[in-house]
């Protein structure tokens, strides 16, 4: 079984387990230019228009915006532990308990669409998260791309969604959905900060330099992002004063030069 060849979607989340055994008992798997989808993909830029999270079809395409990102984010999870070898059983063991939560993420996104009477594939997707990421990137890289950088970007965005949601006249489940994925998502973006410090200390290198110096690299293949650092989640997701004045001003370059971005993991 390899998820990332498989385009069904439940199909993916049922061989999980297969994959992860096989990687973990030394199987080589292919890992795709691009994971497969039974679904149009589409660049960002060309997904039709929102509709207002007071309509149901709305907040419908919010959940199903999310469960793209969360599919993705099991996906990249997936990736890492498929991609590198020689990796530190601790880490590894965490890597699976969190490729586990972005399943149970996307498995929840899908269940609720589908008790409202939607489907998966009611709006087009995208893999702007799965191409963030390189073949050639460093285990270093990897983790601040895919667990700090992008993860770390959806806690900024879950909580401004969720202040929306919360602003809306009648209850909606979508915001317990947001609310349980975002509660878990701290969880996984400090699983990035300490590895990332962790294997900074372990090669003697400043790991302040080291965010700085990688951002700086990447910034041209990272998704852009506009929304406010939330200072409150980042300091919880083990991020330091200088990683968040590095990450505003960031944001600040993106808003002055380009105004598209995606939400992150
Ligand atoms: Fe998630
Ligand atoms: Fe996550």
């Amino acid at each position: 079984m390899n998820v990332f060849l498989e385009p069904n979607c439940d199909e993916k989340l049922k061989g999980l387990e297969l994959h992860i055994e096989a990687v973990m008992s030394g199987k080589k798997l292919v890992i795709p230019d691009f994971s497969a989808r039974e679904v149009l993909v589409l660049d960002l830029k060309l997904h039709p228009p929102k509709k207002g999270l007071s309509f149901k079809d709305g907040q419908a395409r919010l959940l199903h915006d999310l469960a793209s990102i969360e599919l993705q984010a099991m996906e990249l999870a997936l990736r890492t532990l498929t991609e590198y070898e020689g990796l530190n059983p601790q880490f590894q063991e965490e890597m699976i308990q969190l490729i586990k939560s972005e399943a149970s993420h996307f498995s929840l996104c899908l269940r609720t669409l589908r008790d409202w009477g939607f489907n998966w594939g009611d709006w087009p997707v995208h893999l702007a998260l799965w191409n963030a990421v390189s073949k050639e990137d460093t285990l270093e890289e990897r983790i601040f791309i895919v667990h700090r950088y992008l993860e770390g970007s959806g806690l900024d965005a879950a909580d401004t969604i969720l202040r929306r949601l919360k602003g809306l006249e009648v209850p909606t489940q979508a915001m317990e959905v947001l609310t349980i994925i975002t509660a878990e998502e701290i969880g996984h973006v400090q699983f990035g900060s300490h590895w990332f410090h962790e294997f900074c200390r372990q090669k003697k290198l400043d790991s302040d330099q080291e965010f700085r110096s990688i951002l700086q690299r990447k910034r041209h293949s990272l998704p852009k992002r506009v929304e406010p650092i939330n200072f409150e989640l980042r300091k919880k997701a083990l991020f330091n004063d200088f990683e968040i004045q590095e990450l505003n001003q960031l944001r600040e370059s993106f808003l002055s030069k380009d105004k598209s971005y995606v939400r992150g993991c």
